[in-house]
């Protein structure tokens, strides 16, 4: 996606400033007519039940889950082969890798692992090549590899800031930008970035966990702008952002009001979301009523909400999460 630069000669005519005022005129009027449109075809599809809306297929085609060894993961991989798709799992974890292809093949589907540290730039682009040659034309990429450590700022050592940085977001960069050449150049292509509702909303022990989920959004949205800007609207772009979800990453933790999302839910609700072309998914939907607040309320008053009616940092206190292994 490069810009040609528009020599001196084929430069066009400045506008007046009153044809100026016309196109802005103009522009915006189409854009109004065309909101009424959004909005209608936007409630049209809320109301309307999925089961008689029409979802992508999936059938044959080759989807790269990132961290498939376990938790969302390979809950992905199992409901991806079931669909039909052709699932192809990362993960730094064989054992976990191991497992997920056993549940996957157990059910008759095929699957191929690939054993990969994403904090690794060189392992993820060689990597990469090898999933072309062996499997084929990538059509879906799913950025779904994360971790977490749970510290404090000052407790964290430098290393562990490094890898969540590596592995949350930089690998999206390698990722993408190894899959993302033949998905152009085939009219056809998926990046589904996992994000989080600490993403949104900074989490108490979490300021590498949540800088980097916040990166994915910026990340997500400006390569959206990208595609969208260069005509590649047949390329789509998914951003997920689940709330706690009950796979032992966040273990310890016990969220006041709202209970963690079981990882079956969140993969079928991911799925759902990729199968209708859907930009953002924010689960559970009611967070992003709540969202909105932290830009009208007092500052404040945000952190009372926070800390005496939902509890968050007093939760996170209680983080114990996963044994790490090695990069992740
Ligand atoms: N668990 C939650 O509460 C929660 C909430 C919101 C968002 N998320 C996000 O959802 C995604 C899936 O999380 P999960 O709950 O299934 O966690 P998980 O720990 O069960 O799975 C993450 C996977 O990423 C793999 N991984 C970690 N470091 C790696 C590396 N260097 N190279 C390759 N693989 C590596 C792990 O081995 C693991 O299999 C993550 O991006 C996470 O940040 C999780």
């Amino acid at each position: 996606m490069k810009f040609e630069e528009p020599t001196g000669e084929s430069l066009p005519p400045r506008p007046s400033n009153l044809s100026k005022v016309f196109e802005v005129a103009r522009d915006t009027v189409i854009f109004l007519v065309l909101s009424c449109y959004y909005i209608l075809e936007s409630l049209f599809l809320t109301l309307v039940p999925n089961a008689i809306r029409p979802m992508k297929s999936l059938k044959g085609d080759v989807v790269v889950v990132t961290g498939g060894a376990g938790g969302v993961g390979r809950q992905l991989a199992l409901q991806l082969a079931r669909l039909g798709a052709k699932v192809v799992v990362w993960d730094i974890s064989s054992e976990g890798l191991k497992k997920t292809c056993a549940d996957v093949t157990d059910e008759g589907y095929e699957i191929a692992s690939y054993v990969v540290d994403l904090a690794d730039r060189e392992a993820v682009y060689a990597t990469a090549e090898r999933v072309k040659n062996e499997v084929g034309k990538v059509d879906m990429l799913i950025n779904n590899a994360g971790t977490v450590f749970g510290q404090t700022l000052l407790e964290l050592s430098d290393a562990a800031i490094e890898t969540t940085y590596k592995v949350n977001i930089l690998s999206h960069y390698w990722t993408v930008k190894a899959f993302l050449p033949d998905m152009i150049s085939s009219g056809k292509g998926h990046i589904v970035t996992v994000g989080s509702v600490a993403g949104l909303l900074g989490t108490y022990r979490c300021t590498d966990y949540s800088g980097t989920k916040f990166a994915t959004v910026g990340f997500h949205e400006a390569l959206f702008t990208e595609l969208r800007a260069h005509g590649h609207s047949s390329i789509h772009a998914t951003l997920v952002c689940p709330y706690y979800i009950n796979t032992g990453m966040f273990d310890g933790v016990t969220p006041r009001l709202m209970p963690m999302l079981e990882p079956q839910y969140v993969a079928a609700t991911m799925i759902e979301s990729v199968r209708k072309n859907e930009v953002n998914c924010i689960m559970p939907g009611s967070v992003r009523y709540l969202l909105p607040l932290k830009c009208l309320l007092p500052a404040k008053m945000c952190w009372d909400l926070m800390h005496r009616v939902m509890k968050g940092p007093q939760s996170m206190m209680e983080f114990k999460g996963k044994r790490k292994v090695a990069g992740g």
